[in-house]
């Protein structure tokens, strides 16, 4: 993507994210499937792609903070955007509600962390209100500098797969990105389905990233919907943990838990299922993002540092 001089001066190399064949689980649902894995952007997250453009042009604004609500991977790409154009960062999250990680990642680049006794649509709300205040930038999805930067990920999908696929997939937490998506075709000038997977139990939901009851952006993704351009599948918590665990153990790609949501959804609709047509699962975020997460894996097996230990536990 071509950024303006001040831009590239914030940028940490966004975007140009990898588009992996995933040929075993190809195999195993009839899906010609690839995986574009966004989590490997600077701060581990989709977030990026859309945050160089936010806070650079809040920069350029001339700005005194920027602020925005997260349940973790906004507050960690506002955070390092923002250190990079030397600009504070506010951010808002739930209270003892977001991985630890992303917390780390905000407070290790001097972010004012301010955990709300609340949801992420609290502070959402409080946000927005501060956002309305003279300086103050407000860098959630609904500035449309966000969106406008996460349409790459569109751009970048047609060049890496030489043609339109036939559906892409992704999680839906407040909407914005699934807003993205379908602005970036619509640019492209391409139609594609788009598959979105939300959480049943979002209040609640395991997948702490999407964790949000209210999505900003349902009058949109409602009337997209309408359209026929975007399904909406809703996925159960073991729907969403068994696709997690799924990408990891047979295509080694470890996401975190609410990325998978795409791949579930995928799965629960089997929606271009034997189609000789690709299809593209946008994998937001990291796994390292979310290692509590693990948790809930297997544990490791401890052994003796002796051979006769090691060969007795592999069998
Ligand atoms: N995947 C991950 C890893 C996310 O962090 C988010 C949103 C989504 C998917 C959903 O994207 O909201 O555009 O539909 N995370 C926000 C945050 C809420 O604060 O980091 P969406």
């Amino acid at each position: 993507m071509g950024l303006t001089a001040s831009l590239a001066a914030v940028s940490l190399g966004e975007g140009s994210t990898p588009l992996v064949a995933a040929g075993r689980l190809s195999a195993a649902t009839g899906f010609d499937l690839h995986l574009k894995c966004d989590g490997v952007n600077p701060t581990g997250s989709f977030k990026d792609r859309g945050m160089v453009v936010a806070v650079g042009r809040a920069a350029e604004s001339g700005a005194r903070a920027v602020v925005c609500a997260s349940t973790g991977n906004t507050a960690a790409s506002a955070a390092a955007y923002a250190a990079r154009a030397g600009l504070p960062a506010i951010v808002l999250t739930p209270a003892g509600a977001i991985a630890t990680a992303k917390r780390a990642q905000a407070l290790a680049a001097g972010a004012q962390l301010l955990e709300v006794r609340g949801t992420f649509d609290d502070a959402l709300r409080l946000c927005r209100e501060l956002g309305a205040r003279p300086g103050y930038v407000l860098v959630n999805s609904i500035n449309p500098d966000r969106i406008e930067g996460q349409k790459s990920v569109v751009f970048e999908i047609l060049e890496q797969l030489g043609t339109v696929p036939e559906i892409i997939a992704l999680p839906f937490g407040g909407g914005g990105n699934v807003t993205a998506v379908a602005a970036g075709l619509h640019e492209a000038g391409v139609s594609c389905r788009i598959v979105v997977g939300e959480a049943a139990e979002r209040a609640t939901t395991w997948a702490s990233a999407i964790r949000i009851a209210e999505p900003a952006h349902a009058a949109h993704v409602a009337e997209l919907v309408a359209s026929g351009r975007v399904e909406v599948v809703t996925l159960s918590e073991d729907e969403i943990r068994a696709a997690w665990r799924r990408l990891a153990m047979e295509e080694g790609v470890f996401c975190e838990p609410a990325s998978a949501a795409g791949f579930a959804a995928l799965l629960r609709s089997g929606a271009g299922s034997g189609s000789k047509q690709p299809i593209v699962c946008i994998l937001t975020g990291h796994g390292l993002k979310d290692p509590g997460a693990l948790e809930a894996a297997d544990e490791g097996t401890v052994v003796e540092a002796t051979l006769d230990a090691v060969l007795e536990a592999v069998g």
